[in-house]
């Protein structure tokens, strides 16, 4: 795969979704700034050089199921950066918490390819290092973790040289054998499995995810399978 860095972009993610617009092949797009950085949900990512921040362009064939692809990414990154599995947990659909607080996000977007395919762009977002002292924390209401707490050598680079080969192989399964094949290891970093959340306008006890990558949330009217794309879950939601 075809690597490219750049010291300032507006976002990783457009600049990979118009390489791929322009029929360009498989690409993984890093920037030290982004200045128009953007979240799921329309939120903005704020990031500079305290973080990584990275984009994978890929064109698939157009039939491919990406329900789970986030899902499958958030346990490749977490496997790779915390091979032992004790502390870095995923927050369905698309969230990584390191201790307890938010350390990065993926963010996933199509764009539609002529001859069947269809391109994808997977967004990484993850915190190097922690907030300065006197930073406004109210902006980050899941809280925030920095990488540098696991592993106080990181650098953008040296966790790009070892995240890129883990992501490459990832996606060449992930054509195959689709979300069913993380689904176990989904499940031993879950961090909401067992707990009351809320999604969209459920509420419920989650009780894991299916081989598709929908959350399974146990509500009093049964077992209902709800969709990443637009939700997203809040733990400890009130009653
Ligand atoms: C989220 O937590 O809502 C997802 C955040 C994803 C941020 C990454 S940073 C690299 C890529 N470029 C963007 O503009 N967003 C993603």
């Amino acid at each position: 795969m075809e690597r490219r860095h750049l010291a300032e972009c507006g976002s990783t993610n457009t600049e990979a979704l118009a390489h791929l617009r322009q029929g360009g092949g498989p690409l993984l797009v890093s920037a030290s700034r982004q200045t128009a950085g953007r979240g799921r949900l329309g939120r903005v990512w704020q990031s500079d050089d305290a973080a990584l921040t990275f984009s994978v362009a890929l064109p698939v064939p157009a039939e491919l199921d990406l329900a789970g692809l986030s899902l499958a990414v958030g346990c490749t990154v977490a496997d790779t950066l915390d091979p032992g599995g004790e502390r870095i947990r995923l927050k369905w659909p698309n969230d990584l918490f390191l201790d307890g607080a938010k350390l990065g996000g993926i963010l996933i977007e199509t764009a539609p390819l002529p001859a069947g395919e269809r391109g994808v762009v997977i967004g990484v977002g993850l915190n190097l290092q922690p907030l300065p002292a006197d930073a406004d924390r109210r902006a980050f209401t899941s809280g925030h973790a920095a990488l540098h707490t696991l592993d106080p050598d990181a650098t953008a680079t040296s966790a790009l040289d070892r995240l890129a080969p883990a992501l490459r192989a990832m996606l060449a399964d992930f054509r195959t054998l689709g979300f069913a094949a993380w689904q176990a290891a989904f499940a031993r970093r879950d961090l909401a499995t067992g707990q009351r959340v809320r999604v969209g306008e459920l509420t419920g006890v989650a009780r894991g995810v299916s081989p598709r990558g929908e959350l399974l949330l146990d509500t009093p009217a049964g077992v209902q399978a709800c969709h990443g794309g637009e939700l997203s879950l809040r733990l400890d939601p009130a009653p």
